[in-house]
């Protein structure tokens, strides 16, 4: 079977282009899109107005840093379709995120901005070993969330045979991969848990399944869960990174033959690191915030967007895109406990140390008194008895404390208790007074 990719779309091209051409294709790209920015969206025009800069100012990517940054509040201020830099018309989708805390981010697409999508996640799914004529189940959700559209328009795009399950109904799931035959499973880590689940209570063995490959995007998770589901499932792991507000999934994606962090799409987003205090930008290889210039978006063209991820941009190992890091953390996830900084995924890391322990879990916060206490609530795996369960909570707090400099509980529970989410996980409940 052929792909299906767009007229003029090439899949593989700017992957072969040598880093000076990128630069010159990046730089054109980010001139024409700042151009477009300004005379499209009065919010632009205001913000770099009030900077002082204009289009015309970029003349070296270095320029970019007198531009204004665009964070999440900017865009909820202009709820819903404030940001938008085409006539409405034009805007042949909407997608919206799902605002945990308030107002959701509205995104737009022209029909150009679709297509460009789709190559960029049929570009991902190919970096993960995926081909014309493999069949690929979509377990991320269908609807304002872009992450079951997005796999499901790369999916057709590379000629692939899409299976729109979307999130839940985990027993459905699991008959279906069992009935259809899937290659390519592309789906939440912490859901792809939960099937683990399923199939081990229908008595099946996972690593039967048809499926050879998963792509697995949308939260944090770990290198110790990469190793977990690949064993557990005989699978290649990969690791798709995207934010709606930049386009969705398929921002940056990994190869399987290097699995060394997601390569970052570079031919239509340009990536800086900055210290998310400062907002000053940092060089490749230092830790900070991500921040994305769109280069081709038509609809909604975002300039500096502040990620709140942390990564390190590193060298291309595949070609001349820049690597990112695998995201072990968002600068809004951290917890900060007794003074000492935490984020999720150090616990994950800790867990999957003890092989007792299995990786559903749940960071409590709590100050009964003046102090912050942590529980640490983790299910065991199916099977381990009391003793060696106390002995793995013995060995949780121990990691925890050396590695993380922390004193945490450990609430030992049973298979199932945590209870699982279709989507995205949720890993910590803070109890905390306010303010
Ligand atoms: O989660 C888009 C997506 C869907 C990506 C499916 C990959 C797969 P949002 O709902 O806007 O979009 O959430 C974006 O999720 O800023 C990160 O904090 C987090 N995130 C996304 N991918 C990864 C990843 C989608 N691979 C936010 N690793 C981002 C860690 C990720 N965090």
């Amino acid at each position: 079977m052929a792909s299906r990719l767009p007229d003029g779309f090439d899949l593989d091209a700017n992957e072969r282009l040598s880093r000076a051409e990128l630069d010159a294709l990046q730089l054109r790209r980010m001139k024409a899109s700042l151009a477009a920015a300004y005379a499209g969206n009065p919010a632009y025009r205001r913000a770099f107005d009030k900077t002082g800069v204009t289009p015309d100012d970029l003349r070296a990517f270095a320029d970019l840093a007198r531009f204004p940054f665009t964070a999440k509040a900017d865009l909820r201020a202009a709820y819903p379709f404030g940001f938008f830099a085409v006539p409405m018309e034009r805007v042949a989708r909407v997608h919206a995120s799902s605002g945990t805390t308030g107002q959701p981010t509205v995104v737009g697409y022209t029909a150009d901005d679709i297509a460009t999508w789709a190559g960029l996640v049929a570009r991902s799914i190919k970096a993960a070993g995926g081909a014309p004529g493999m069949k690929v189940h979509v377990a991320y959700g269908y609807g304002l969330f872009t992450g079951g559209l997005g796999a499901h328009y790369g999916a057709e795009a590379l000629g692939c045979t899409v299976i729109p399950m979307s999130g839940g109904q985990t027993a459905k799931q699991v008959q279906l991969i069992q009935d259809f035959q899937p290659d390519i499973i592309m789906v939440t880590p912490s859901y792809m848990l939960a099937l683990l689940d399923e199939f081990l209570a229908r008595g099946i063995d996972p690593t039967s399944t048809s499926l050879s490959i998963g792509i697995f995007g949308a939260e944090p998770w770990t290198e110790g869960m990469r190793a977990e589901v690949e064993t557990a499932f005989a699978i290649k792991a990969v690791d798709i990174y995207g934010l709606s507000e930049v386009m969705g999934p398929g921002v940056a994606s990994e190869y399987a033959a290097t699995q060394d962090g997601p390569t970052i799409w570079e031919d239509h987003f340009y990536p800086e690191i900055i210290d998310p205090e400062t907002g000053e930008p940092l060089p490749d290889g230092e830790e900070g915030e991500l921040v994305f210039t769109s280069l081709t978006k038509q609809a909604m063209p975002v300039v500096r967007y502040r990620t709140r991820d942390l990564a390190r941009l590193l060298p291309g190992t595949t070609g001349p895109m820049r690597r990112m890091t695998k995201i072990a953390a968002r600068t809004d996830d951290m917890l900060i406990v007794r003074g000492v900084n935490l984020f999720p995924s150090q616990i994950e890391e800790q867990i999957l140390k003890c092989p007792n322990l299995a990786p559903h879990y749940l960071i409590e916060v709590s100050r009964p008194d003046r102090l912050d206490e942590v529980t640490v609530r983790v299910e065991t795996r199916p099977g381990c008895g009391e003793g060696e369960a106390q002995a793995s909570a013995a060995a949780l707090c121990e990691h925890v404390k050396v590695h993380i400099g922390l004193s945490v509980r450990v609430d030992l529970c049973g298979e199932g208790v945590l209870g699982r989410s279709a989507g995205k996980a949720v890993r910590v409940k803070d109890l905390r007074p306010r303010g």
